[in-house]
């Protein structure tokens, strides 16, 4: 759970009548979404760090794993208080949840006077004058296949990031027994060439340095557009368009992953040396049930491929741990992948049941105990997995990107898109610099600015 702005955060200024907080569950996607809403809503809410002083809250939400819906309904019943001190307080909730309840959302929660989908949230300000209005209990839950992502000028809320994001493309096809994204965000649909190149311009402008493009499946990038472009032509133009930036993207789908792409870790000088690569499973039989469309020998090949090019290149992925019918055998193809692989970090989940998915009807559901002993072993083996591959950078030089400053000690990040710790001034956030690597902790580098 974020909120969009803390409370030492240099905010721009605005002199917009309405306080507005929103809060954020769930992955970067979503944290861009709060942004553009806190853009849509700039003429008459400026952003408050302080829920408990806002008039508008709305709650970002997300629905990929149980737990996360069960997060959103604590905070609604935290929420309810505020009205009785603040008559005029508006409650909404956007995002996945928003999008697979709809106007459920109300009986479960009579506190909440809006909702509204990942597409409803670029017509929030005629909602909000609806709601102003006297109109009461309102949703926007509509899904067009052929909707368009609006163009809104990239005016970061926190002045100074030296970190982006830009959405690509939102949607996916690939319908992932498991996964509930397809049916909650919709269909792919890709943002045009221009509007991209125009946001990072506009980001680039205000400072940033490194920008991360999104999407649930970038590497279909373009498949709706009418101008004959791909994913890897659209990271070349950006590399040409911006060739002082650094560039990653995230996420990517293994199968749409082509040997031309593969090919610009090699070519693009701005593309940082980092792929996040979800596997999920290490066992065939379970890939193919989870509707994958790869085995383990393609995976691996296309890690071997991406090493080829790019012998240094910091690889990350996703797992899920007790997908219906994983057997024992299923778990150690799991555990030996990672050892072969050797991901420098995995994101690792106990499979959870979303209504509406494929995977619903299967049998052979795996026991939340056995989920929670393969989760903690196949965590054990990673992490010390992720030590090694991190402690190889000891006693190395990286350069490193200064992103944020407190107090004595600043933080930056690699290419590989390794955190790294040190000691420094505020003054460096923003800049490049050589640090001597002293240390490997989990998921994080210790160092020494060298001049
Ligand atoms: N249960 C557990 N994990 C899931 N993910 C997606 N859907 C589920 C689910 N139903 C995980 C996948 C995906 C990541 C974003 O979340 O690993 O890559
Ligand atoms: Fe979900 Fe699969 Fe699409 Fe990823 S590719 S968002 S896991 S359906």
């Amino acid at each position: 759970m974020k909120s969009l702005v803390r409370e030492n955060d240099k905010l721009p200024w605005s002199s917009a009548p309405g306080r507005l907080h929103i809060v954020t569950f769930g992955c970067q996607m979503n944290e861009y979404d709060s942004q553009r809403m806190a853009q849509m809503l700039m003429a008459s809410y400026c952003l408050t760090p302080y829920m408990d002083q806002a008039d508008l809250i709305i709650v970002n939400t997300c629905s990929i794993r149980e737990k996360a819906e069960h997060k959103l309904y604590s905070l609604l019943g935290r929420l309810k208080r505020f009205k009785c001190s603040n008559p005029v307080l508006k409650i909404g909730v956007a995002g996945c949840v928003a999008q697979q309840l709809g106007a459920k959302l109300f009986q479960r929660a009579p506190q909440v006077d809006f909702v509204v989908g990942p597409q409803g949230i670029y017509r929030l300000p005629m909602l909000m004058e609806r709601l102003q209005g006297g109109n009461d209990r309102l949703h926007d839950t509509g899904l067009q296949g052929d909707f368009q992502i609006p163009y809104i000028d990239a005016l970061l809320p926190r002045k100074g990031d030296v970190r982006a994001f830009v959405t690509i493309m939102q949607g996916c096809d690939n319908y992932c027994t498991y996964c509930i994204v397809p049916l909650v965000r919709g269909r792919e649909i890709s943002r045009p060439v221009e509007d991209i190149l125009r946001e990072i311009g506009s980001l680039v402008e205000q400072g940033v340095k490194d920008v991360t493009l999104l999407g649930q499946n970038v590497n279909s990038y373009g498949k709706n557009l009418s101008k004959c472009v791909d994913f890897p032509s659209l990271l070349l133009e950006i590399d040409r368009a911006f060739p002082g930036i650094r560039l990653r993207f995230t996420t990517s789908h293994p199968k749409d992953i082509s040997d031309r792409l593969i090919g610009c870790f090699g070519s693009l000088s701005t593309l940082c040396e980092h792929l996040h690569l979800p596997v999920q499973s290490g066992s065939d039989r379970i890939l193919k049930r989870m509707k994958r469309r790869y085995s383990r020998a393609q995976y691996l090949e296309k890690v071997k491929k991406l090493r080829n090019v790019c012998p240094d290149i910091t690889i990350t992925t996703d797992l899920i741990v007790g997908f219906p019918g994983e057997t024992e055998e299923d778990f150690r193809q799991t555990m030996s992948l990672l050892e072969e692989v050797r991901f420098d970090q995995a994101f690792a989940f106990k499979y959870s049941e979303r209504p509406g998915t494929a995977a619903v009807r299967f049998q052979e559901k795996v026991p939340e105990e056995v989920k929670s002993r393969r989760l903690t072993r196949l965590l054990k083996l990673q992490n010390q997995i992720g030590l090694e591959q991190y402690g190889r950078l000891q006693g190395s030089v990286c350069k490193v990107l200064i992103e944020s400053c407190s107090g004595p000690k600043v933080t930056g990040r690699t290419r590989g898109n390794h955190v790294v710790n040190m000691e420094g001034r505020e003054g460096l956030v923003g800049r490049l610099v050589n640090v001597y690597i002293e240390r490997a902790c989990h998921h994080s580098l210790i160092g020494t600015i060298i001049h």
